[in-house]
């Protein structure tokens, strides 16, 4: 058995504050019983040198469970404990493109990339060749998406990245954002903003992008896919392909004011428009989930997080498997609960569809 230790990023005890290392934990067994094949043992904060670790044992690691534990939402380094000493053992994130895609856009209601990432991490983790999340252009799909920080990290790890809002001004936003970071990082891509109308209806308006992740990659037609489309999450099957997509995850609506940004409820600027953002989010959550879990391929994962004051868990799992959804249930999965403030208890489920 060998010893082992995570340096957790400083900035994870901004984001989740005293939760920050339950998380860690969490993230790490999820990681761990999808695809380490359940060999890591004694996860545990651990002090060394007066600074906090999280530690675990195990067998020998191989080449693959580094390069899988590299991509843990808060790793910032990870060592061997050899007696006293920590010898630094090589991460190898999948991370295809500077970090400042992640950190640019700021904006009230953004979801933090931490937790993006991680949310994203466990979605994958779920489907039922985690291990892919290495190695194949996974198809991800955000219904509920913002100003598309899920379609940022999934092009991060070098997956398409399709996401879908109803809020015309984080359509725009996002469409700003992306076509001036492409431009000014010199990245190869074709970019086409277009109106949607069906028997001469406007029904939304689309984006997409077609990037290479080097000049040579994008010369040979290896291209990523971005597309962002305005539209109410309802309508999601009008706009891309039943059992198209590996992984479906969303932070979802939590019933509260973001400062300027309504994302549910209330007198906001969304009802204003006459938008149907003000729906209830246990109602939205029951009435979408069916026809998300329908753009799943078999063996695809559906990942969502919710306030967990406004739904409980239980209605969740329902919904979930009404939609013909089996849900990750484990331990690991249910350590991620975590207050964000007064009013915001996040919690997030991961469900598969199942093959057979
Ligand atoms: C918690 S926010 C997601 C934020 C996003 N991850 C980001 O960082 O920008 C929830 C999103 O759900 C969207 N939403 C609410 N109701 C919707 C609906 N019926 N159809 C599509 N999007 C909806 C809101 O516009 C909001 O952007």
């Amino acid at each position: 058995m060998n010893d082992y230790a995570v340096m957790h990023y400083p900035a994870a005890n901004r984001v989740y504050a005293e939760s920050s290392i339950r998380l860690l934990v969490s993230e790490l067994r999820a990681f761990d019983e999808r695809a380490l094949g359940g060999k890591l043992t004694e996860v545990a904060e651990t002090t060394i040198g007066g600074v906090g670790y999280v530690t675990f044992r195990a067998p020998e690691l191989s080449e693959q469970d580094i390069e899988l534990l590299s991509n843990v939402s808060t790793l910032y380094a990870l060592f061997g404990v050899e007696g006293p000493v920590l010898r630094p053992l090589t991460v190898r994130r999948l991370d295809k493109f500077d970090s400042d895609l992640l950190t640019i856009q700021k904006y009230s209601g953004k979801t933090n990339e931490l937790f993006t990432k991680l949310l994203l991490n466990v979605t994958a983790l779920g489907i039922d060749r985690p291990e892919e999340m290495l190695r194949e252009r996974l198809r991800v799909f955000d219904p509920m998406c913002g100003r598309g920080t899920t379609l940022n990290h999934a092009m991060m790890y070098g997956y398409d990245a399709c996401g879908l809002d109803l809020d015309g001004k984080d359509f725009e936003e996002y469409t700003r954002f992306i076509k001036t970071w492409l431009k000014n990082k010199r990245i190869k891509h074709q970019a086409d903003t277009a109106p949607i109308r069906r028997n001469h209806a406007h029904v939304g308006r689309r984006l997409d992008i077609t990037l290479g992740v080097s000049k040579e990659a994008y010369k040979s037609g290896e291209t990523l896919q971005v597309s962002y489309v305005h539209a109410d999450t309802m309508r999601s099957n009008e706009f891309f392909r039943a059992g198209s997509f590996d992984i479906v995850v969303t932070d979802a609506p939590y019933g509260v004011q973001h400062g300027s940004r309504s994302h549910v409820n209330g007198p906001g600027r969304n009802q204003q428009r006459g938008s149907d953002l003000a729906r209830d989010p246990s109602r939205l959550l029951a009435d979408a989930m069916p026809g998300w879990a329908s753009l799943l391929r078999p063996g695809g994962a559906l990942g969502i997080s919710w306030n967990a004051q406004i739904t409980d868990r239980e209605e969740l799992v329902d919904m979930l498997t009404d939609s013909g959804l089996r849900v990750i249930d484990t331990d690991a999965y249910r350590g991620f609960q975590h207050r964000v403030d007064q009013a915001i208890n996040r919690d997030l489920m991961v469900a598969q569809r199942p093959t057979g």
